[in-house]
């Protein structure tokens, strides 16, 4: 696994995926303060709390060279709307890396969020050489559970992670590479 690759930016058709950096604290901390952006988390964050989460969290590791997220631009408004990107997470005392995606509701349903998980999925498992990656995902989080599928995962089972009922959503390489090389090169 080589994380010193993770000076990455992403492009797809209508995103640029590009690491954090400290200026994006505007845009990080006004979405943070968005109830709908952080559905399904703690809630939202003040801008000392945002200002940590950016250093700590969407920063710091990108430095390290640590699995990372990555901030989701629009290519046409060259707007932050998000992030998408890795996480190495502890689950049931596993170590498993996530594609975790979190975007401004008003980006909603547009296929926004596969577009870049898939994009984050090829990354991890192309050039980071990754054999498998999750997304943990509460049960009523309907909009993720499909896109988790959307981007090939399959529900391997339910947990409790930090306290919250949690489903584990899992795709390996090898199965991704099957169904591209059938697509391709069918047998
Ligand atoms: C989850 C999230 C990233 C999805 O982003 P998005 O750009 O709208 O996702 P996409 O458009 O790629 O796909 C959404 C899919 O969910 C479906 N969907 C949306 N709301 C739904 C609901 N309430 N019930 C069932 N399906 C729903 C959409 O119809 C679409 O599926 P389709 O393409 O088959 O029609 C976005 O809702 C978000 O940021 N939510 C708040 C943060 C969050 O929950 N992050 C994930 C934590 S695990």
């Amino acid at each position: 696994m080589n994380w010193h690759k993770m000076d990455a930016i992403i492009e797809t058709p209508r995103l640029r995926l590009r690491h954090f950096v400290e200026s994006d604290l505007d845009a990080v901390a006004a979405l943070m303060a968005n109830p709908d952006f952080m559905r399904f988390s703690r809630g939202v964050f003040a801008r000392e709390e945002a200002k940590r989460f950016l250093l700590d969290r969407l920063i710091a590791p990108t430095r390290q060279c640590l699995p990372s997220q990555f901030a989701v631009i629009t290519q046409e408004e060259k707007r932050l709307i998000g992030y998408c990107g890795l996480f190495r997470q502890v689950v049931d005392e596993i170590s498993e890396i996530e594609i975790g995606y979190r975007l401004h509701p008003a980006y909603w349903n547009r296929g926004l969020a596969t577009e870049a998980a898939r994009a984050v999925r090829d990354y991890g498992f192309d050039v980071l050489e990754l054999e498998r990656v999750i997304s943990l995902i509460h049960p009523d989080n309907h909009a993720s559970r499909r896109v988790a599928e959307k981007v090939g995962m399959r529900l391997e089972k339910e947990t409790t992670f930090r306290g919250f009922p949690t489903l584990v959503f899992s795709h390996r390489r090898e199965v991704r590479v099957m169904s591209r090389s059938n697509l391709v090169n069918p047998p």
